[in-house]
């Protein structure tokens, strides 16, 4: 297993399921809605595993998702999110278009009114959400496909690592939908507004090279050499102090809303604290705060 590989306690790595009818995470028998999740010390692992279906997507695993991401161990500081077999993600799974057993076909869906439709979409972006929290950096090991909801869930991660044969495709358009896994605003950051337009409304695959070139993969490696790039990242990011860590990824996700005085002053906010974490107690008595 990918985890196993991956640096971390050395302990064995827990297997935790999250089936859409438990309220809480457990621990013990693998997914059944096609996602799997491993902890290993302060590394999870999400891992896509229905490769026979090039882990194409459902809403129960969208939910199984949401719940991991609520209930992820604090101690957890990593997020890999790979894909099993020759495909990161084929997006949304197409049988839902028209019914799948045990799932909502989209007629049903589209039946729902405006609040209930709100709140249900709402829920499915809920599994992307969580990705990008400030205590935690995600990371996409992408091989192979990564269309439409794939595309999206590798926009959710904070990095991107990607083998030479990974293609991009945001295909929602095609379909007639729109992307809304919250992959709309990571990818005009990334690759800014006309490159975004015309990825989405050609509905064209993007390659290892072009994405790389785009910004949207930070490092492109041959294909055999995906679990070693990401497990090499991982290791430089847990070189460096959790709290600081956590601290310029709060800034560095708010630089962008914020002006520049803001920005400045929510540096100072966030060095304060550093260094009265750091330095405090080494103070001669009475020093900090003697200004106030
Ligand atoms: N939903 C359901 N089943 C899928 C999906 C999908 N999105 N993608 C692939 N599969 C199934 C195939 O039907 C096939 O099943 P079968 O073995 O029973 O025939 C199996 O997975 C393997 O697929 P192949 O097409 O044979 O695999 P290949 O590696 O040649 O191609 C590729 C992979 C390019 C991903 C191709 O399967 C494909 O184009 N899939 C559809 C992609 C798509 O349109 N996704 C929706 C995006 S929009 C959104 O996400 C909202």
């Amino acid at each position: 297993m990918a985890d196993a590989q991956i640096g971390g306690s050395g302990e064995r790595p827990a297997e935790v399921s999250a089936s859409p009818a438990d309220e809480t995470i457990s621990a013990g028998a693998p997914a059944e809605v096609g996602v799997r999740f491993e902890v290993d010390g302060e590394i999870a692992t999400v891992t896509l595993c229905r490769p026979e279906r090039r882990n194409a997507q459902t809403p129960a695993m969208w939910s199984a998702l949401a719940r991991f991401g609520e209930h992820l161990p604090e101690q957890v500081r990593i997020v890999v999110v790979r894909g099993e077999g020759p495909s990161f993600s084929a997006g949304l799974d197409l049988s839902l278009l028209t019914g799948a057993p045990g799932q909502r076909s989209f007629s049903e869906i589209a039946a729902l009114d405006d609040a209930a439709l709100d709140r249900l979409i709402a829920e499915f972006q809920r599994g992307f959400l969580w990705l990008r929290r400030p205590e935690i950096v995600s990371i996409a090991a992408v091989q192979g496909h990564a269309i439409g909801a794939g595309f999206q869930l590798a926009l959710a991660c904070d990095l991107r690592i990607a083998a030479e044969d990974a293609k991009f495709c945001m295909k929602e358009p095609a379909l007639g939908l729109v992307p809304d896994l919250t992959g709309t605003k990571p990818l005009v950051e990334l690759v800014g507004l006309p490159r975004a337009i015309e990825m989405c409304l050609t509905a064209r695959a993007v390659d290892a090279a072009e994405a790389e070139r785009y910004g949207l993969a930070e490092r492109v490696v041959p294909a055999g050499d995906l679990d070693r790039a990401v497990n090499e990242l991982v290791t430089s990011l847990l070189a460096i102090d959790r709290h600081a860590a956590a601290a310029t990824k709060r800034l560095l996700l708010g630089a962008r809303h914020r002006t520049l005085e803001e920005q400045a002053a929510a540096e100072r906010s966030e060095q304060m604290v550093r260094l009265r974490t750091l330095f405090a107690s080494l103070a001669p008595q009475g020093s900090v705060g003697a200004g106030n």
